[in-house]
């Protein structure tokens, strides 16, 4: 499956939403993730992405590994997101910021 990773966090654009043909994204107040479950790999979305935040499971970037269980884990959790909306507040100046997990909001 595809993995959303930590420079979704705080930026939340949503455009990979759209194109997602099985609806497995869900939302949390600041971050998406991936229903590792349902996503059938078409790759649609990781270009929708302006922070660059989804990656292939087993392409995901060197220390952030822990996403593939949190994607896991949240999208047990958290309702389907089908509609794109408008993205945070502070997702510009939050786009490209190391160590963002510290903000997750649950
Ligand atoms: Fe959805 Fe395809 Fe992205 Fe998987 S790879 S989350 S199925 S758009
Ligand atoms: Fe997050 Fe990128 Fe989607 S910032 S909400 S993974 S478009």
């Amino acid at each position: 499956p595809f993995v959303v990773t930590e420079n979704c966090i705080r930026c939340k654009y949503t455009d990979c939403v759209e194109v997602c043909p099985v609806d497995c994204f869900h939302e949390g107040p600041n971050f998406l993730v991936i229903d590792p479950v349902e996503c059938i790999d078409c790759t649609l979305c990781e270009p929708e992405c302006p922070a660059k935040a989804i990656f292939p499971e087993d392409d995901v970037p060197a220390g952030q590994e822990h996403f593939v269980a949190l994607n896991a884990e949240l999208s047990a959790q958290w309702p389907v997101i089908t509609t794109r909306k408008e993205p945070l507040a502070e997702a510009a100046e939050w786009d490209g910021k190391p160590d963002k997990l510290q903000y997750l909001q649950r």
